[in-house]
């Protein structure tokens, strides 16, 4: 099984970085499993064809792949405008909603991937859903600054139901912390929602960071199939 879903992520990756990547492009580099076959991908391109690239990282995590496979590391501050963001996606909707932050780096993928131009999403079939929340049971994670983590938590839960559940470390004691030094609340919910409206809502509570919702941002998502094949929707 987990064969087939790294097929799924490795084509879907690698599609979208040959259908998109041009010479003397700026480029935001997304995080999570999926993302790291486009890295490996772009350094396989920039080696064979010799590409002038600037790699955007949105991550600690991203920014060590992308150090480790000796691209060009680039900065939001020297280099704001991207020509593209190419990121992974915990779950997509048919109208392009994705929720991200799986990883817990929804924030700063968020900051990087609006800077783009062109925003690509890349995933397995698996990510491939009618509404959000009908495969993705792990919740909308939303990042929020520590000492406000109780009373945002309570917020949500008594204005949208559901339960807001801080994220905790496996291999700590205690929860998670994000590479901004915040927590994480994953709020879990029950049935469809308006995600414009909830988006709107959670952007209101004092404490709240970001949010990993996004919002029809991405012009084109790559699904990659467990056969190796790939399907785009845009
Ligand atoms: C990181 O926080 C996330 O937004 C990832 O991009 C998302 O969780 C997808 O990750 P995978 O590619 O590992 O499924």
């Amino acid at each position: 099984m987990d064969e087939g879903i790294n097929a799924g992520k490795k084509a879907a990756a690698y599609k979208a970085v040959d259908d998109f990547v041009k010479d003397n492009q700026i480029i935001g580099v997304g995080s999570g499993s999926t993302i790291v076959y486009s890295i490996d991908r772009i350094a396989e391109r920039v080696k064979n064809e010799n590409l002038k690239l600037i790699c955007i990282p949105t991550s600690f995590q991203a920014r060590q792949a992308i150090i480790e496979r000796g691209l060009t590391l680039g900065q939001l501050e020297m280099n704001p405008k991207l020509d593209i963001a190419i990121d992974g996606a915990d779950e997509v909707d048919y109208q392009l909603n994705c929720i991200k932050g799986g990883g817990g780096c929804q924030t700063q993928e968020k900051i990087v991937d609006y800077c783009a131009e062109e925003f690509i999403l890349v995933a397995d079939y698996r990510k491939d859903s009618e509404h959000l929340g009908d495969s993705w049971k792990k919740g909308i994670p939303i990042e929020v600054i520590p000492m406000a983590y109780k009373p945002v938590q309570m917020k949500i839960q008594s204005k949208l139901g559901g339960k807001a559940n801080i994220r905790m470390a496996t291999k700590k004691a205690g929860p998670v912390v994000t590479d901004n030094g915040n927590l994480i609340l994953d709020w879990c919910f029950e049935g469809k929602q308006n995600w414009e409206q909830v988006d709107t809502f959670l952007h209101s509570i004092p404490g709240v960071v970001e949010t990993g919702l996004f919002i029809q941002s991405a012009k084109m998502v790559y699904f990659g199939t467990a056969e190796g094949k790939v399907y785009t929707r845009n």
